[in-house]
Order: structure tokens, then C-alpha cells, then sequence
């Protein structure tokens, strides 16, 4: 049993895997400053739960308050830091926003760990890193390219700012989690990812299309060079996401080294198409969604999925619920949130 702190603990994959930290009798402190979350999901945590973690509401720049935070609930075990800005489209139309609340956020959590000796760190990385790799399933030696956003950049700097501490201090231990397409919501309907305004993710606009709430879906091209014309991710499932921070945990929390760090690709190992996610999506929910083809959307590559070898090996986790579920309980969530 840890004790950890998790920034951004009510955010879409956080909210989940403090669901599953508590699950396996972890003590959970949640640093979340509500910018892009609802204090509500705390008492839906219980709900699940039945058991309600510490709360701050403390933006992470602020260290000062940061390390109040580490001092009131310490000794800490472990962060798992998902606080972040993820909107590709703002972070190109607001960079500097991006660098400021994702790179100084990361330096207040490194130096406040620092500051109360807590020397292991989960962070959430993206498969933005690889942009379009040249082979797939593309594994974690696949080399970075350069960022297509300022939201890509940031995830890459996060990482290359977590490797040079390790290298500095040597006090350190990290793993770096590489997130596919997470989607899907918790089987209970109490949590799932709640967009702000239009969604940006295929999976969020897809079931407010199928609610009515959008008209149509735009599919973002149909002349990719892929079986059916559109471009293919790899969606994994929020849950099975969020048990593999807690396999990540357990690994650091049980190692005998004092620093260093381990990146894992977390997908399904499948590519799925957007044509096959509306088709899959009709066909498990009965439900229509009208759509177009538009042109393809600026930044986007063609195609990509995972290569999870390595963390099947090494955390012993494997992403085995079938995309009709994971749809399932998109759509389950949706239609709660919208009382139908
Ligand atoms: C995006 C980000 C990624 C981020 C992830 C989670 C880019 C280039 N990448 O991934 O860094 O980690 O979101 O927030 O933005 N699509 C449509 N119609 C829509 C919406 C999407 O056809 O209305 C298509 C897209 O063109 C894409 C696929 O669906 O081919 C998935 O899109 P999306 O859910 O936005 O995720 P990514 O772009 O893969």
C-alpha cells in the first residue's frame, strides 16, 4: 500500500485511475486546480469507491502552496502526474499558455518531490512523440520527431526535463507512460471525459452526434493510404489505461534502485480506422451517426498504433477489453450526462 499524490486526479484518466488506486487499498491525496474538471467528480469517486481521498484544489505552478500540500499529507511514496493541458488546436493558438502550465507545472512537482525525498514519479506522456512512424506497431525505440504542436512539445520536454533530473541528481525514479487514444468511460456511468465546448476527439463527438447534440460527424479524410481511406489510431480504454498506472506504481514502489527511468507504450496493439470506429459504433449501440467526409485535418498523420511488448513484459498488463465495450460505455456515459 502507497501513499500517492496525483495531480490532476479529477481529470478524465485521472479521476480513473485514482478509481482503480483506491481499488487496490492505495491512499490517494488529489491535487486538481478545477481548470478542465468538476469538483462533483470527487463525491462520484466515493460513489464507485466507497471511500473519499484527500482533495486540494492547488494549481501545481504554485508551489509554495505545492509544498504545503507535500508537507500536510507526507510521507508521500509516489506522484503520478497527469496535470496538464492536452487541446492540440489551443496550444497552437495559445503557446505560451501550453509551456507555462505544462513545463513549470512539472518542475513545481520535480522540486517539491525533491524538497520531501519522494523519489518516484508515473508521467503521462503521448504517442504524439513518435508523429508518423516510419514502421509499425511502433515500439519505444522508434525515434521523437519533431512536434507538430506545442501541446507535442510539451510532452516531449516533460520527458527529456525528467531524464536530465534523473542524469543530475540521481534521486529520481520515473516511468514514462506513452498514452495511445484513450477513450471510454467507467462501467458505472459515474465518471468519463467530460468536453469542454466541441469536442476535438473523435470518440466525445461521435456519441454527442449520436445524442443529437451535433449534427454531423466531419470525417477528417477518406484519401489516407489505408484500407478504407480513412486514418487509423489505436484506442485504448480509459480503465484498462488506468490499471496500467497502477502496475506502474507497484513496479517503482518495489524496486531497490534509486534512480533511472522505464518508457512504456500503453495502446491495444490494434489499429482501428475512423470509418470502423462510426461503423462499430452503429452496430453495438444501434444508433445512427450521420456523417460527412471532410478534408483532412491539419497535423494529423495517416496512421499509427502500438507496439506494447514491452509492457505486457515488464508491468504485466495487457489491454483486453474489445473496442464494442469500451463504445458501450462511451455511449452509456454520454447518454447519463445527457438524461436520455
Ligand atoms: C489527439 C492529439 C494527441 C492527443 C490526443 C488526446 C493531434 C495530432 N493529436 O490525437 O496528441 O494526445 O488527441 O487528446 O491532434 N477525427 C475525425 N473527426 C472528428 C475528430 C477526429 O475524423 O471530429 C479523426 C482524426 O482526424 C483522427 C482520429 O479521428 O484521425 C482521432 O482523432 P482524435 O480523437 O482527435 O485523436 P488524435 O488526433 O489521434
Amino acid at each position: 500500500m502507497a501513499k500517492v499524490l496525483v495531480t490532476g486526479g479529477l481529470g478524465y484518466i485521472g479521476s480513473h485511475t485514482v478509481v482503480e488506486l483506491l481499488a487496490q487499498n492505495h491512499e490517494v491525496i488529489i491535487v486538481d486546480n478545477l481548470s478542465n474538471s468538476e469538483y462533483c467528480i470527487l463525491s462520484k469517486i466515493s460513489e464507485i469507491t466507497h471511500t473519499t481521498p484527500a482533495f486540494e484544489q492547488i494549481d501545481i505552478c504554485d508551489t509554495d502552496a505545492l509544498r504545503a500540500c507535500f508537507k500536510a499529507h507526507g510521507p508521500i511514496h509516489a506522484v503520478i502526474h497527469f496535470a496538464a493541458y492536452k487541446a492540440v488546436g489551443e496550444s497552437v493558438s495559445n503557446s505560451l499558455l501550453y509551456y507555462k502550465n505544462n513545463v513549470l507545472g512539472l518542475l513545481s512537482v520535480l522540486e517539491c518531490m525533491r524538497e520531501f525525498s519522494v523519489c518516484n514519479i508515473v508521467f503521462s506522456s503521448s504517442c504524439t512523440v513518435y508523429g508518423q512512424p516510419t514502421q509499425l506497431p511502433v515500439t519505444e525505440q522508434a525515434p521523437i520527431q519533431k512536434a507538430l504542436s506545442p501541446y507535442g512539445n510539451t510532452k516531449q520536454i516533460c520527458e527529456e526535463i525528467i531524464c536530465d533530473a534523473i542524469h543530475s541528481y540521481n534521486d529520481i525514479c520515473a516511468v514514462i507512460l506513452r498514452y495511445f487514444n484513450p477513450i471510454g468511460a467507467h462501467p458505472s456511468a459515474c465518471i468519463g471525459e467530460l468536453p469542454k465546448g466541441v469536442p476535438n476527439n473523435l470518440v466525445p463527438f461521435i456519441t454527442q452526434t449520436a445524442a443529437g447534440v451535433r449534427k454531423q460527424l466531419q470525417v477528417f479524410g477518406n484519401d489516407y493510404n489505408t484500407p478504407d481511406g480513412s486514418a487509423i489510431r489505436d484506442y485504448i480504454y480509459v480503465v484498462d489505461l488506468a490499471k496500467a498506472h497502477v502496475k506502474a506504481l507497484d513496479k517503482l514502489c518495489a524496486q531497490t534502485t534509486h534512480s533511472g527511468y522505464e518508457l512504456f507504450n500503453l495502446g491495444t496493439g490494434t489499429g482501428i480506422s475512423v470509418l470502423e470506429m462510426v461503423h462499430t459504433f452503429e452496430r453495438v449501440t444501434g444508433v445512427s451517426v450521420p456523417y460527412t467526409i471532410a478534408s483532412r485535418r491539419e497535423g494529423d498523420i495517416e496512421q499509427v498504433w502500438a507496439d506494447t511488448t514491452r509492457a505486457n513484459r515488464e508491468l504485466d498488463w495487457f489491454a483486453n477489453t474489445s473496442l464494442e465495450d469500451i463504445l458501450l460505455s462511451a455511449w452509456n456515459w454520454e447518454k447519463k450526462i445527457r438524461n436520455l
